[in-house]
């Protein structure tokens, strides 16, 4: 049984009858819907441990507010949410989740390209118009063609089995080939201009990081094949938006599957779309990406590729890990500052 205080901040109200099977109990255990916020943090203020998700900032001010704490166990993989310095500065530890949903990211990257390839939202449009006719809806075969994954890590290493499972040809672009991976799954390495210009359908699935921002500019479109689809579901900025405004109209992209978008992470409610903060060019790139929801052959999804029952399940079984390892004395999945 833990006995220690415990509050969960952006959590569903499933997560406390899971806790409490495993030895964490009501009295000890508080959920909360919201973000952590320096106005919520009070709720906190007797916690030794905060557990958070991505959308709850944990800067000084927060930190000001929470003088138990001892363990932040943040339930994502990311944790640039979170003041690791400050955290360490204070003799916090930040414990994050390295690993949950590879299969599920990869799982959505397919239902967006079989949205394109199918023409799902056009075809879902007309029959609930009761119109029966098949004009505009001639999708094409994944079988035979060629899949283009953009960063062959944890997550694009599932892209390629799957790509694989419907029969695709699979070329990757990766700064660190493993020749190893490649002969067992059936792929092959090949630098990005080649991957651009041979597949019939792109998946990104690199970081953003410096090198990766804007990898798919006005440059790199003029290399991709003409007609292609691409989906993202790495990082909005990993694509430039007006680039792949210019490639949808021109044809060298016949259809766009995002699930990330330029800019998102500045408006998870409607009213920061109204804000004076938010810099000029943030608000052009989110203009420009929600400009592109009434196209039929663009499919958005609200940054969701993560969110399966399944992963949502391995992420807590990996928190629940987490802060009894730290209770106990023996700390896992640690986080530092670089
Ligand atoms: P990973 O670190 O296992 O794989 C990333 C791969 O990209 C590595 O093989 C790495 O060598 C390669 N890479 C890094 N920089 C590169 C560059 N400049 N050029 C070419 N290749 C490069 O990461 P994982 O777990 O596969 O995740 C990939 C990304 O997916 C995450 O960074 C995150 O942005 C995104 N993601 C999105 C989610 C969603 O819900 N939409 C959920 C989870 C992750």
């Amino acid at each position: 049984m833990v006995d220690t205080k415990i509050v969960f901040y952006e959590v569903e109200d499933w997560v406390r009858s899971y806790l409490k099977e495993h030895g964490f109990e009501d009295d000890k255990v508080v959920l909360i819907a919201e973000p952590l916020r320096e106005d919520n943090a009070y709720e906190a203020a007797e916690a030794e441990v905060v557990s958070v998700f991505v959308y709850s900032f944990v800067d000084k001010r927060v930190l000001d507010k929470l003088s138990a704490v001892r363990l932040i166990a943040t339930r994502s993989t990311g944790y640039d949410h979170i003041d690791l310095k400050e955290c360490k500065r204070r003799g916090i530890t930040v414990s994050n989740v390295p690993r949950y949903g590879e299969n599920t990211v990869a799982e959505h990257a397919f239902a967006l390209i079989l949205a394109l390839s199918r023409k799902l939202k056009p075809a879902v449009f007309k029959i609930n118009q009761l119109k029966f006719d098949l004009e505009g809806l001639r999708g094409f075969d994944l079988k035979d063609k060629t899949l283009g994954v953009i960063g062959a890590g944890a997550i694009g290493l599932h892209s390629i089995r799957i790509g694989r499972g419907f029969g695709m040809r699979v070329l990757a672009f990766d700064k660190y080939p493993q020749p190893i991976l490649a002969e067992v799954l059936g792929f092959e390495y090949a630098p990005l201009e080649r991957v651009l210009g041979e597949s019939d359908v792109i998946t990104l699935h690199v970081p953003l990081v410096k090198d990766t921002y804007h990898l798919i500019n006005m440059d790199t479109i003029h290399q991709i094949k003409r007609g292609a689809i691409l989906v993202n579901t790495s990082r909005g900025a990993v694509v430039q938006t007006e680039a792949l405004v210019v490639a949808l109209d021109v044809g060298i992209l016949s259809g766009a599957g995002l699930d990330v978008l330029e800019g998102e992470e500045s408006i998870k409610e409607e009213a920061q779309l109204l804000s004076d903060t938010l810099p000029v060019e943030k608000l052009r790139a989110i203009v420009r990406s929600y400009a592109l929801l009434h196209r039929d052959n663009v499919i958005i999804t609200p940054h969701v590729a993560f969110y399966s029952a399944e992963a949502e399940r391995r992420i807590i079984d990996t928190t629940i890990d987490n802060i009894n390892s730290f209770l106990e004395g023996s700390p896992r999945n640690i986080v530092k500052p670089a």
